[in-house]
């Protein structure tokens, strides 16, 4: 099977997942038509599934498509022996899934790897990346910065080619800042590897499923102010080392064994070529203090973001000139109408 054919598989299986999944409530009526035309498809993809589920066996029973769609995923890092068995699904995200695996010989020391595998219909739809993607170079699947001009301009064209290269770029982003966040010392979970749609880091949690999220934990009180200094000791990590995680909330730290893991960063962008990192970056500090008050930790979020992004040598918005100040950052629009009556 070609490159290309894989791939229209592959959209081929999430479609019929989403087929699966996603029927509507009450049975909106499908025509004799349809149904027909979707089980001659049905009965063709289940034909390529065998095929594939021949290279690869895992212990993990997969609904029907959701198998081969798999398979497909996880045979490259599989081949290259980050993981050996997929043991159970730990979450089913709308942008992504994620699998509690057992590792192979290439990351033995770990006991269980998480593979991360990203849906193509998200990657169609990436919305609002633009944000994000702003002062950034794109990667290609190999890691490395796209400067082919052939390639930046299929990116910006947005055409089928430039699409494909767009997704590569924001999982190998992803992947990137958490080699780089990893080696910085940060608390995420280690990455191992990453092929096609798919990252592969230690999983967080044991064989019954993944860690709760810090917004499922309501914690001491005695522990609330340490993590509360230790995630934002984190925050600076990233920053230091050229990072804003940008989706940063309690919804994307895992909490295990009394340790915060961060997680989820495509979306990181870079304190010093976004436009808007400095809101991104707030509005990341405000979430966490907004679940750590709830937790009894008092603090002044504008003030603390201000402060890091200061005391990491970022322009301080005082000295930014006003039209690179932002309407809908509170402190930024102080500034602005003092300097507007000045
Ligand atoms: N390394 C890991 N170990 C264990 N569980 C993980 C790991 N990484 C992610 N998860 C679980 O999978 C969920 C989704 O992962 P992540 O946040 O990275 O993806 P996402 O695309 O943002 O999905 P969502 O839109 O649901 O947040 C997490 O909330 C967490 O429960
Ligand atoms: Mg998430």
């Amino acid at each position: 099977m070609s490159k290309n054919q894989l791939l229209e598989f592959m959209d081929e299986l999430d479609d019929s997942i989403t087929d699966e999944t996603e029927q509507p409530v009450g049975g909106a009526r499908v025509s004799k038509k349809r149904q027909s035309g979707r089980r001659e498809k049905d009965a063709r993809l289940f034909v390529r599934a065998q095929e594939f589920a021949r290279e690869f066996q895992f212990t993990y029973q997969a609904a029907r498509f959701e198998e081969a769609w798999l398979l497909g995923a996880l045979n490259e890092i599989a081949e290259h022996g980050w993981i050996s068995d997929v043991l159970k699904k730990a979450k089913g995200g709308k942008e992504a899934s994620v699998y509690l695996c057992k590792p192979g010989p290439a990351a033995v020391e770990a006991q269980f790897v998480a593979a991360k595998v990203y849906r193509p219909r998200t990657l169609r739809n990436l919305k609002n990346d633009q944000q994000y993607r702003d002062g950034r170079t794109d990667l290609d699947s190999e890691g490395n910065k796209i400067y082919k001009s052939a390639e930046v301009h299929a990116i910006a064209k947005r055409n089928t080619f430039g699409e494909a290269l767009r997704h590569q770029s924001w999982i190998a982003h992803e992947f990137r800042a958490m080699e780089n966040l990893f080696a910085a010392q940060a608390d995420i979970p280690r990455p191992y590897a990453r092929a096609g749609n798919v990252i592969v880091m230690d999983f967080v949690g044991d064989a019954l499923g993944s860690a709760p999220t810090l917004n499922e934990v309501t914690l001491e009180r005695s522990e609330a102010r340490p993590l509360f200094e230790r995630v934002m000791r984190n925050v600076e990590i990233l920053l230091s080392h050229g990072y804003v995680h940008g989706d940063l909330s309690a919804y994307n730290i895992l909490y295990w064994e009394g340790a915060a893991k961060l997680i989820d960063f495509p979306q990181a962008v870079s304190p010093k070529d976004n436009r808007n990192s400095f809101r991104i970056f707030a509005r990341d500090v405000t979430r966490l203090c907004d679940y750590f008050a709830k937790q009894g930790v008092d603090s002044d979020p504008q003030r603390l973001a201000r402060d890091l992004w200061a005391a990491h040598g970022f322009k301080p918005r005082e000295d930014l000139h006003p039209r690179d100040l932002d309407p809908e950052n509170a402190h930024d629009r102080q500034l602005w109408e003092q300097r507007g009556s000045a």
